[in-house]
């Protein structure tokens, strides 16, 4: 059974396939937009056909509920809880046509969640991701020890990194400890890069190839480039009123980006 948390809610249709592929999104600095770029990169791969699923992993300070509008009756925190199953509490966002399950905003009990409870997580999210095309894990910001175990054991990693320096310092760390955590036969290989809130295409291009620069130097292998996305006013209209951009503004410049990012994701 899954949850309707409002009238654009209905439930989840699940079939079965063994085929779920676990990205997750991380950028170390707050803010630049992993939140947003997870949610409209859901939306961007269910209209290409997939069947997606959105998981809130920003255990402390979840907010993919409230950049949607949502209200669920369950949440991560009841499965946390053992009040109900990770199916119970996915909700399908009925003009996304993707499922989601949210966080709990501010819950104390989830940024400090106890290792062998997340392993029970990430294992339910494991089954959860066969009945997917795509699993795409929004992480908190900072490095974390959950952070990491999140992004280590997903099966790729997404770097968000903006045009401002401490967005990419904070980027190439997350690479370096990503690395460090997967060992050298699945490290940087398996993660690649977004620049995002980008002035220009050239400009996120110059951007990521400082980071890939950094990376090549210091690790030994740079990140490809998975898209660049366009700062963009119209974000920020989506985000105020709750509504998905590619709904809304299906045509800006920043949802052309992220459709972009969509198929070289699929390949
Ligand atoms: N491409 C874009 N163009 C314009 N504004 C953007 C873009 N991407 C993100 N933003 C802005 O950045 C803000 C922060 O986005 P979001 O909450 O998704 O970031 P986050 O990285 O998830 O933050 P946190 O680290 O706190 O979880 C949004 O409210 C939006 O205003
Ligand atoms: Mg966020």
């Amino acid at each position: 059974m899954t949850q309707s948390a409002s009238p654009s809610l209905t439930p989840s249709s699940l079939t079965p396939s063994s085929s779920g592929r676990v990205v997750a999104i991380a950028s170390g600095k707050g803010g630049v937009g992993k939140t947003w770029f997870a949610i409209t990169l859901a939306h961007a791969l269910a209209r290409q056909g997939r069947r997606v699923l959105l998981f809130d992993g920003d255990l402390g300070l979840a907010n993919v509920d409230i950049q949607l509008g949502l209200m669920p009756a369950l949440d991560l925190g009841s499965v946390i809880a053992g009040r109900a199953s990770l199916a119970e509490a996915t909700l399908h966002h009925a003009d996304g046509d993707f499922g989601i399950v949210v966080g709990r905003s501010g819950s104390g009990a989830l940024s400090t969640l106890d290792p062998a409870v997340l392993e029970r997580v990430l294992e339910a999210l494991r089954a959860a991701a066969g009945k997917h095309d795509l699993v795409l894990l929004d992480l908190g910001a900072g490095l974390d020890r959950s952070v990491r175990r999140m992004a280590a054991w997903a099966d790729e990693l997404l770097v968000l990194a903006t045009e401002e320096p401490t967005s990419l310092t904070d980027a190439y760390a997350v690479l370096k400890l990503h690395a460090a955590d997967r060992g050298a036969d699945r490290g940087v290989g398996a993660a690649s890069v977004v620049v995002n809130q980008a002035a220009s295409r050239p400009g996120g291009e110059r951007t990521y190839a400082t980071l890939a620069r950094a990376c090549a130097t210091f690790l030994g292998h740079a990140p490809p480039l998975l898209g660049v996305v366009r700062r963009d006013e119209r974000v920020r209209d989506a985000i105020r009123r709750q509504t998905l951009l590619l709904t809304r503004h299906p045509a800006c410049a920043a949802a052309q980006d992220v459709e972009a990012a969509a198929r070289a994701l699929l390949g």
